[in-house]
């Protein structure tokens, strides 16, 4: 699924198109924001909350990675990466005016149009806030389409809280955002506990609500257990799923999970087609 209006014909999904970073900002000790902007007359075709491109570092590796924000048709890709690897650690060294190889758009979205109408609750663990930031910027910027819209973010520390400046834009734009960290240092003055503490706190009504999670997959686990537990059925719940990835075209079957492509079939899934399958080791 593309965005619409967008030129995909011409390009081989298997084939990256180079980028430039046109800007670089640190969000925390290893994690950073990348804007991205085309080299030439090629760009790829627009994003939509949910997906991912494939970004190769020369010399380095190709590594799948969200879009934490959506560009408004200038071409420009927005990318928040942690340094965890080879890839991700050349990536984020990469200084403005470096190229990257990109490709995409890959893989499925937070279903927007589905939740309309209703509730929506967000629920991120982490860097899992970065493929969540497009969905919510959307929600925030079609406001009236949903009823009540609340943001749960968990940090292992306040240092770790991603976009802090951006929480308080959102609560000023009409959505609760609660906010809570495994263990305080500092001056932090708000909640300590597990994200799923502040579930049962949250103002939506579960018959009515559409839930989109994204985190390390033992936080989502327990998270999709509370909201089942204040009555969202598991077809409404949608998390994103990571897996080691190489074509991002369900070719090679390195992100395969039992029946399931996670760069085709995902990586945003309902919890009804995935549930029996998270936490199986071999999987
Ligand atoms: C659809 C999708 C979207 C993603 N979006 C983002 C994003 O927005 N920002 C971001 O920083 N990362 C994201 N990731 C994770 C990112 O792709 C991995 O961190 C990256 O592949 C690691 O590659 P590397 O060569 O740097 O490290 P490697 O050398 O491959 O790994 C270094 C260490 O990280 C661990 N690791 C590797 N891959 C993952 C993974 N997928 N999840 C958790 N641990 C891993 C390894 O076990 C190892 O301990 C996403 C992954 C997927 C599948
Ligand atoms: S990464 Fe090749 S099939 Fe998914």
């Amino acid at each position: 699924m593309t965005a619409a209006g967008t030129d995909s014909a011409v390009l081989e999904p298997t084939t990256p198109v180079a980028y430039r970073v046109a800007g670089k900002r640190k969000e925390m000790g290893d994690t950073w924001t990348l804007e991205l902007e085309p080299v030439g007359d090629q760009r790829l075709p627009g994003f939509l909350p949910g997906q991912f491109s494939m970004l190769y570092a020369f010399g380095s590796g190709e590594v799948p990675i969200s879009v934490s924000a959506i560009a408004g048709g200038s071409g420009e890709l927005t990318h928040t990466v942690r340094a965890v690897g080879a890839a991700t650690g050349a990536i984020c060294d990469a200084r403005p005016g470096d190229q990257l190889g990109v490709r995409g758009p890959f893989g499925s979205v937070w279903p927007l149009d589905a939740a309309e109408g209703g509730d929506v609750v967000v629920v991120a663990g982490g860097i899992g806030l970065a493929p969540l930031r497009p969905a919510i910027e959307q929600l925030i910027a079609e406001r009236d389409r949903y009823r009540a819209v609340t943001v749960l973010c968990g940090a292992r520390s306040p240092d770790e809280m991603l976009y802090p400046s951006e929480l308080q834009d959102w609560r000023e734009a009409g959505i609760a955002v609660e906010t809570t960290v495994d263990s305080a240092t500092g001056d932090w003055e708000g909640r300590v506990g597990l994200v799923t503490k502040l579930i049962p706190l949250a103002p939506f009504q579960g018959e009515r609500a559409t839930a989109f999670v994204c985190g390390p997959e033992i936080m989502m686990r327990f998270v999709a257990a509370e909201l089942r537990g204040r009555g969202i059925p598991p077809g409404r719940i949608h998390v994103s799923l990571e897996r080691n990835m190489q074509c991002a075209v369900g070719h090679c079957g390195h992100c395969q999970l039992a029946h399931l492509f996670v760069c085709r079939d995902g990586p945003v899934f309902a919890l009804d087609r995935v549930e029996p399958l998270l936490g199986v080791r071999e999987l």
